[in-house]
């Protein structure tokens, strides 16, 4: 396994590989892998001839106050990963390889971003869609594999890929958790003993939210009965609870229906996301 530091590299291993005529696979990451990260590894190597890991931590998804400072960083356990699942090219850039001095161009998606996580934390969602098309410009993959798990995310990235002709195929991988329920991500690693014993309640408040739904309650009964359950854990400050339409992420209000229920909450000073899907 290659590990690249420069674009350059990047794309000259890329070209190799397709001029053997190889798909290309890319699963863009933050790095401090968990399994979470490895479901869509696994998937990416398993669908693609070739495929492309990127672990670069992104100052401009960041806002002030954030924990870029403090965010998990283990380039070599990571890469250790990768090779174990058969990656073929980690490409783990320096901020100053990433973003030209004099970079002065923001890639933004309008509406979708304005609400769930866009509402608190301006500027996130151009810090994540101007990365990610720079990777896609860079790799230039035939799929790239985002988690469900940020559902925003998801389809903030699939509406850019469409809205500017990239000819990347997005693909979304459900949700891995902890046998407890705890969606897994890179920041549970911040939780004390006592916040990991609460944090499966998110997941908790939000089943018994998608049970309500499936029984007909509408958006604003749904976010009701998830609030109510969180609120059984007296350590849990939820940021926002809403249930969205899957497609435009417009709140359901009165409504009822196909929906994704998701939440934010803070357990002491780690933020939690979660979400779950209630099809039709
Ligand atoms: P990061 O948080 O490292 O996540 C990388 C990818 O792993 C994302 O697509 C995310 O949705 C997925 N993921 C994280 N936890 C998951 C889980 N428990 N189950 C399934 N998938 C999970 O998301 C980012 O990085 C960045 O914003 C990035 C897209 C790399 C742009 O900088």
């Amino acid at each position: 396994m290659q590990i690249a530091r420069t674009k350059q590299e990047v794309r000259d291993a890329v070209a190799a590989a397709r001029s053997e005529g190889l798909s290309v696979g890319l699963v863009p990451t933050m790095g401090a892998l968990h399994e979470g990260h490895m479901s869509l590894v696994r998937r990416a190597v398993e669908e693609c001839d070739y495929s492309v890991v990127s672990i670069f931590v992104n100052p401009t998804q960041f806002g002030p106050g954030e924990d870029l400072e403090a965010y998990p960083r283990d380039l070599e356990t990571d890469a250790k990963l990768c090779e174990g699942e058969g990656v073929n090219l980690v490409f783990a850039p320096s901020v100053e390889e990433m973003y030209d001095s004099n970079s002065c161009t923001v890639v933004s998606v309008k509406g979708l971003t304005e609400g769930l996580c866009g509402a608190h934390r301006p500027g996130h969602f151009d810090g994540v869609t101007t990365v990610v098309c720079k990777l896609f410009n860079i790799v230039q993959p035939d799929r790239a594999y985002f988690g469900l798990k940020d559902y925003q995310q998801f389809v903030v990235v699939r509406a850019m890929t469409r809205d500017l002709d990239i000819p990347v195929e997005i693909k979304g991988c459900p949700t891995v958790r902890e046998e407890d329920g705890l969606a897994a991500s890179s920041r549970n690693r911040y939780l004390n003993e006592r916040e990991r014993r609460a944090a499966p309640k998110l997941y908790e408040a939000l089943l018994a939210g998608a049970r309500a739904a499936r029984e007909g309650a509408t958006g604003r009964e749904v976010e009701r009965v998830v609030a109510e359950v969180l609120g059984q854990e007296p350590l849990f400050r939820p940021q926002y609870i809403r249930a969205v339409d899957p497609e435009t992420l417009t709140p359901l209000g009165d409504s009822s229906g196909p929906m994704v229920i998701a939440a934010a909450a803070y357990l002491g000073d780690t933020r939690l996301i979660d979400n779950v899907t209630v099809e039709g």
